[in-house]
């Protein structure tokens, strides 16, 4: 990787991204909300940042160009199809031979394997119906984001993330093809890790066209049950 695109790199998520891109000596373009421009302050000197709405193709079109790599936050925030948008602006738009590393939740599902708790599900059917009520959050558009994605003959990886907590990093996440996996049971990753697997995924090939779902390699979970032949 040289030259890489963090889409969405004012948040939480993004900001570690963008900190572990620039340890590994890559060229670095951010984009961001105009309003949250000053949330890089502290890395303006070092990258590039593109301001504007993420599901905006031509801002997308912008940043993205000449980049090996593009990592990108998709969040269900609002009701304009901000992540399917977004998502489809960076597949439309990245060049073709680009790695395409997108974020989610454990709630996605790519073949409908995935095996849920009832708690899990109970509290996405009511934070589902609350978010799109108050019109703050459509997690539908999230799950056509990621329907997009995996639709595409693209170089993507879509890291699903499992609850998260702040905190010094525990190293590099575990991960399993489906939730229900005995070894994601703790449900739990530092975002400095979550941010991680997904930059180290950039040059990791073995995850192309994979969706991963993480857990903190030192929860309870991982450590009883880690393979070391490789992933479940
Ligand atoms: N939070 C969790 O427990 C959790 C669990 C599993 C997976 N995930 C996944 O992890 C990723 C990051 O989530 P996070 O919770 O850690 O959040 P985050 O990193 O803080 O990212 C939030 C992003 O949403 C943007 N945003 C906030 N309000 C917005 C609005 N009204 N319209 C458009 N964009 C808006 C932020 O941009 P600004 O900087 O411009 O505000 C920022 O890029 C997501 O893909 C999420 O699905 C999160």
């Amino acid at each position: 990787m040289k030259k890489v695109c963090i889409v969405g790199a004012s948040g939480k998520l993004g900001q570690y991204m963008v900190r572990h891109a620039l340890d590994r000596g890559w060229e670095v373009v951010g984009v961001c909300r105009e309003q949250s421009v000053s949330k890089l302050d502290a890395y303006k000197d070092r990258i590039t940042i593109v301001p504007g709405a993420t599901n905006d193709s031509a801002v997308i079109k912008q940043a993205v160009a000449g980049c090996d790599g593009v990592l990108t936050v998709l969040v269900p925030w609002g009701l304009q199809q901000y992540s399917s948008g977004t998502a489809q602006a960076v597949l439309d738009h990245a060049e073709p031979d680009a790695r395409l590393i997108f974020s989610c939740g454990w709630h996605i599902t790519r073949d409908g394997k995935d095996s849920y708790s009832l708690g899990f599900r109970m509290m996405l059917k009511v934070f589902g119906a609350m978010a799109r009520l108050t019109r703050f959050a459509d997690l539908d558009d999230q799950v056509e984001a990621c329907r997009r994605v995996f639709a595409s003959d693209r170089r993507w990886t879509v890291v699903r993330g499992s609850d998260l907590e702040e905190g010094d990093s525990e190293g590099l996440p575990v991960w399993s093809r489906h939730v229900g996996d005995p070894i994601l049971e703790s449900n739990k990753t530092r975002r400095i890790d979550f941010a991680l697997f997904m930059v180290t995924a950039l040059e990791n090939d073995e995850l192309v066209q994979e969706a991963p779902a993480i857990v903190s390699c030192k929860s309870a979970s991982a450590l009883k049950h880690t393979n070391p032949a490789g992933p479940h």
